[in-house]
C-alpha cells in the first residue's frame, strides 16, 4: 500500500508544478508581419508617399499619415485586413482612451456595393453606427477596398493641437448591410493604444498587460477552484480506505485544500479587480458564481475549526454538511472555470486541456469508487464473521472496521 501514500503528493506536486510553468513560461510573441515595411501609401489622388507610418500591434493594421504642424492637420490612411463585405473603423479619443467616448471613422460597403465612410461618435459598447459630425473636422474621406485589405483616407483637424492622442481600431463582420459588434475578446479588445503624430511613437494602451492579468487569473482559478480542489476531494474519499493511508490522507487533504483555498482567493481577488476596471462589460454568472464559490469555500475552512470529535453526536451532520458543501464548491467551480474559458477564449487547446483533466479526475474517481466498494464489501464480510457488529467509523464514508482485514 506504500505506493498509494506517494500518489496524492505525486499529484499535489505535479500540480504546482503545472501552475508555476504556466505563470512563468514566456509568452510565444505573435508574429506580427511588418505592414508598412510591405505596403506604401498615398493620399487619394495625390502622388507623394505620406511621411510616417505605424504597424498597428493588433488585427494587422497599419496607420499611416503625414502631419502637417502649421495647419495642425493629418492626412492619415488605415488600412487593415478585411474581407471585401466586412467593415474597418479608426478614430481617436480625445477625452480619454479605449473604445467609448471615440470618434471613429467606419469604412463598410453601402447597398450598391461601393465602400462608404460614416463618421460617428461611440457612445457605449454597444453603439448605434449613424454618420455625424465629430468635435474634430473630418474632410476627403474615402475608401477602398484592395488584396485582401480596406483602407479609409480622411483629413482630420487634430483637436486643439495635440499630436498624442489615444487611438482605437477594429475590424468587424457586416449583416444585412449593418456593421456587427466585432467581437468582445482576444486581439479584438486589444485594439487600442496611444501615437504621436509628431515623433510617430506609438504605444499600446494597458491592453496587454490587462490579458496578461486575465490569463494569470485564469491559470490560478483553473489551477486550484479546477484542479487542486477536485484533487483534495478524491484524496478524502479514496485514501482513507486504506489503513496505511492514515492519518496521511488528512493532512494531505487539508494541504491540497489550504493550498488551492490560498492560490484560489489569489485568483478570486485577480478577478474582482479586472471586474472593476471593465466598466460597461460585466460576466455576471462568471461573477455571481465566483463569489458564492468563495463564501462557500472559506465557510469549509471554518468548518475545519469547528469540527466535532469522531465520536461527537453530531459529527455525522457535520459530514454531511462538509460533504455536501464540498460537492457544491467542486461543481460551481468546474463550471465557472468553463465559464472563464468562455469569456477569456484563449487558443481551443487550453479548453480541450482542461476538458482532459477533467475527464481523467472524473476517471481516476470512477476507477477509485469501485476499488473503493470492493475494499469496503471484502472488509465488512471479513469483519462481519470475526465481529458480530461494528459502528460507523465516523469517517463519513464507507465503514472501515477499526481491526483490519
Ligand atoms: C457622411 O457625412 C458626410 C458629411 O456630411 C458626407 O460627406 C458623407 O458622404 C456621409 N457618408 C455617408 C455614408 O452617408
Ligand atoms: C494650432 O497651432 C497653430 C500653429 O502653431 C496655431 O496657429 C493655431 O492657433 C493652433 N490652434 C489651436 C486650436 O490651438
Amino acid at each position: 500500500m506504500s505506493s498509494t501514500k506517494l500518489i496524492a503528493p505525486t499529484l499535489c506536486a505535479l500540480l504546482l508544478l503545472a501552475l508555476l510553468q504556466a505563470l512563468l513560461a514566456p509568452r510565444a510573441a505573435a508574429q506580427q508581419q511588418d505592414a508598412c515595411a510591405s505596403v506604401a501609401l498615398s493620399p487619394p489622388g495625390g502622388n507623394k508617399l505620406y511621411t510616417s507610418c505605424n504597424t498597428l500591434p493588433k488585427l494587422s493594421a497599419s496607420l499611416h499619415w503625414s502631419y502637417h504642424p502649421a495647419a495642425g492637420t493629418l492626412d492619415v490612411a488605415f488600412r487593415a485586413a478585411q474581407s471585401a463585405s466586412g467593415w474597418v473603423g479608426w478614430g481617436l479619443n480625445p477625452s480619454g482612451s479605449g473604445m467609448v467616448g471615440s470618434e471613429v471613422l467606419l469604412a463598410f460597403p453601402g447597398s450598391d456595393g461601393a465602400l462608404a465612410v460614416y463618421t460617428t461618435k461611440i457612445g457605449s459598447y454597444t453603439p448605434t453606427i449613424r454618420n455625424e459630425t465629430l468635435s474634430f473636422p473630418v474632410t476627403a474621406r474615402s475608401a477602398q477596398y484592395s488584396g485582401g485589405a480596406m483602407t479609409i483616407y480622411a483629413t482630420l483637424l487634430l483637436p486643439a493641437n495635440a499630436t498624442r492622442m489615444s487611438h482605437v481600431w477594429q475590424a468587424g463582420s457586416v449583416a444585412g448591410g449593418i456593421p456587427v459588434t466585432h467581437p468582445q475578446s482576444g486581439d479584438n479588445v486589444l485594439s487600442k493604444g496611444s501615437i504621436d503624430f509628431l515623433s510617430g511613437e506609438s504605444t499600446v494602451a494597458s491592453g496587454g498587460s490587462r490579458l496578461r492579468r486575465k490569463n494569470t487569473h485564469g491559470v490560478l482559478n483553473a489551477v486550484s477552484w479546477g484542479v487542486l480542489m477536485p484533487t483534495g476531494a478524491i484524496i478524502a474519499r479514496y485514501l482513507k480506505v486504506f489503513k496505511s493511508a492514515d492519518p496521511a490522507w488528512f493532512y494531505l487533504h487539508i494541504a491540497c485544500q489550504l493550498s488551492a483555498y490560498v492560490v484560489g482567493v489569489a485568483g478570486w481577488g485577480t478577478g474582482l479587480k479586472l471586474g472593476s476596471e471593465s466598466v460597461g462589460i460585466s460576466y455576471r454568472v462568471h461573477r455571481n458564481i465566483g463569489i458564492t464559490l468563495f463564501c462557500l469555500a472559506t465557510l469549509q475552512v471554518f468548518a475545519l475549526l469547528l469540527r466535532p470529535n469522531k465520536d461527537n453526536k453530531y459529527r455525522i451532520y457535520w459530514n454531511a454538511y462538509h460533504h455536501s458543501v464540498g460537492y457544491a464548491v467542486i461543481s460551481l467551480s468546474v463550471v465557472n472555470v468553463f465559464k472563464g474559458l468562455d469569456i477569456l477564449d484563449p487558443e481551443k487547446k487550453w479548453k480541450n486541456t482542461y476538458t482532459g483533466v477533467i475527464i481523467a479526475l472524473g476517471a481516476v474517481a470512477v476507477v477509485l469508487e469501485a476499488v473503493t466498494w470492493v475494499i469496503v464489501l471484502k472488509r465488512r464480510s471479513s469483519s462481519s464473521s470475526e465481529k458480530p457488529h461494528h459502528g460507523a467509523n465516523g469517517n463519513g464514508y464507507g465503514g472501515r472496521p477499526d481491526q483490519g482485514v
